[in-house]
């Protein structure tokens, strides 16, 4: 069972246009699934799951479809949050708060505050959230620390990541049919494995979930290495 899964909602549109509904209704439906799919995953034993809710790039959209988003937020807090807390549920936010209204702010520092002391399972909300956006954030931070460039190890870098308090990532799904990683975690991603199904986001469940952790299990994780083969450390090895 991976501990960190994280997931890219994709299809939210699509799912409401095949129902000529107005992609706001797919965006609703999607809190719901995911409401649903934090359940699922808590139930699973999976310590921490991360979903990209709004990229830095969901800027471009319409501004009705943007503020529909926005509203969203607020209204699924307000509908789910108290559910979600009894739940055991930790919420964390992940992502530039600078952009966004102080109203979703309050809205995110209630979420997070109100769930603090869970612990039965992490959820990440990535929102205005960009992969390359957490590399610069990261560098800028370690930089104003005074770090100096000698000691910016991967290890160190990596704590001023988004997520640093986190395992690696697992598995990465997409949902919606497009293979490709679209700017989400991008460092965390290193390692973890990848699974894309042509579910649209607001039809994911634990029938879907089922089918990407049994995808995960059959897969040999080798990180660089060969299995069996005990690593070496690149000063043992013959010159040349
Ligand atoms: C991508 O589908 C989905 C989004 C940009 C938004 C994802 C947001 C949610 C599921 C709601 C979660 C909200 C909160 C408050 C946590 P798309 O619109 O790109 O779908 P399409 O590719 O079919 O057009």
């Amino acid at each position: 069972m991976p501990r960190h899964v994280a997931i890219v909602m994709d299809g939210n549109g699509r799912w409401a246009k095949k129902r000529f509904l107005p992609r706001f209704v797919g965006h609703k439906q999607g809190v719901d699934a995911l409401v649903d799919t934090v359940r699922a995953c808590a139930d699973r034993g999976i310590e921490y799951l991360t979903v990209f809710a709004f990229s830095s790039e969901n800027w471009k959209r319409p501004e009705e479809e943007v503020s529909g988003l926005m509203g969203l937020v607020l209204m699924a807090v307000s509908r789910y949050l108290a559910k979600l807390a009894r739940e055991g549920v930790r919420i964390h936010i992940v992502g530039d708060r600078e952009a966004v209204s102080e109203q979703v702010r309050a809205a995110w520092d209630q979420a997070e505050s109100s769930t603090a002391h869970n612990t039965r399972i992490t959820l990440s909300v990535a929102f205005n959230y960009g992969g390359r956006w957490d590399v610069v954030q990261a560098c800028r931070r370690a930089m104003v620390d005074g770090v100096p460039p000698e000691q910016l190890t991967e290890e160190r870098l990596g704590s001023y990541m988004a997520l640093s308090d986190a395992p690696d990532l697992d598995l990465f799904i997409r949902t919606g049919g497009e293979v490709r990683i679209s700017n989400f975690l991008l460092w965390q991603s290193a390692y973890s494995e990848l699974h894309f199904t042509d579910c649209l986001w607001p039809d994911f469940g634990e029938a879907e979930l089922d089918v990407a952790l049994t995808s995960y299990a059959a897969r040999e994780r080798r990180f660089g290495g060969i299995q069996g083969a005990a690593p070496q450390t690149a000063a043992a090895l013959p010159a040349g």
